[in-house]
């Protein structure tokens, strides 16, 4: 099948499985052509929530999957392409937060969004990276472990210098990589464009943003800021901002060879068609007891932010 026979296909299978595909943002433009949903990891799980789907194909990474089985336990959840993992969310062990924690009886651990089921279930509360300052604030702890992300981590510890905030020394293999210099050949090249970075970006280059927000604010700040705006996340927000935008060529991407996450990118039309017609993906399951767990960090999140 050609790619326009394919959507087609998806599109009628859709129907008639009476399934539901949500898409992240970083997904390629063929795939979020063809979802039924689009947004950042934390819309799409309580979107998930909301439609209360009897299925759901998640293209996306597999907390993003776990997230949605956590908040939608009857949903029968799949994750296209087993592998397509964040590298960052599996850069702890659940075992380190709970001796972390039986050492420090009066710390609370958070955890990033981009985080497994299982390490959800160890945390006191999650946080993404929209609400991670206003929910750490909130927080009457001493102490406050931040996992996994050390640049999310430094930038909510910098906003909020009265807490105690020790970090973990996780990262985001993709936007880690970004460097000052990034920034300032970019910008010597478009030296009138405003310039939007998500936090998982080291402190050098988020110093020199003029917005740092996650995948959804960095979207609407691009939208409504005129001009030329540079954008130092993930490609698929630059493909989908031109694709969704009027002078869509007013978007910038900051180095498109390093912004680019393999593991979003895993999933093609015919991994999503396979996955719509049952044959291909993985089914998402978790022990009920871990999954209440993970969902007392999420429903704390959702309270406190
Ligand atoms: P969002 O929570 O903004 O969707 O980001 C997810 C992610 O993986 C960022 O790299
Ligand atoms: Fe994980 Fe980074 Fe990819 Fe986001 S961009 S899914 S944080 S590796």
């Amino acid at each position: 099948m050609d790619t326009i026979q394919l959507k087609k296909e998806i599109e009628r299978l859709k129907k008639e499985t009476g399934t539901i595909i949500l898409a992240h943002t970083y997904q390629e433009p063929d795939i979020i052509d063809i979802a039924d949903v689009t947004g950042d990891s934390f819309f799409l799980s309580k979107k998930a929530a909301e439609l209360k789907a009897k299925r759901v194909v998640m293209c996306g990474v597999r907390f993003m999957a776990e997230s949605v089985k956590i908040l939608s336990p009857e949903t029968e959840t799949i994750l296209p392409v087993p592998s397509a993992t964040c590298p960052m969310a599996e850069q702890i062990a659940p075992e380190r937060v709970r001796k972390y924690k039986g050492e420090n009886p009066d710390a609370q651990v958070v955890a990033y969004i981009n985080t497994t089921a299982a390490l959800k279930a160890e945390c006191d509360v999650c946080v993404t990276s929209s609400s991670a300052i206003k929910i750490v604030d909130k927080l009457d702890a001493d102490k406050i472990l931040f996992i996994p992300d050390q640049h999310l981590g430094s930038h909510v510890k910098e906003k909020l210098p009265h807490k105690n905030i020790i970090l973990w020394d996780g990262y985001c293999p993709v936007h880690a990589q970004l460097t000052k210099e990034d920034v300032i050949n970019c910008k010597a090249k478009h030296p009138d464009a405003k310039f939007a970075v998500h936090p998982e970006s080291p402190k050098e280059v988020v110093e020199l943003a003029d917005m740092v927000g996650a995948t959804s604010e960095i979207i609407k700040y691009a939208k409504e800021t005129p001009g030329e705006v540079i954008i130092g996340t993930e490609k698929g927000v630059v493909d989908y901002l031109a694709l969704h935008e009027e002078n869509g060529n007013r978007f910038i991407q900051l180095s498109p060879e390093k912004l680019c996450c393999e593991d979003m990118k895993k999933i093609s039309l015919e991994d999503v068609y396979k996955a719509v017609i049952g044959s291909g993906g993985e089914e998402i399951t978790l022990p009920e007891d871990l999954r209440q767990k993970a969902l007392i960090s999420i429903n704390r999140m959702l309270e406190l932010g």
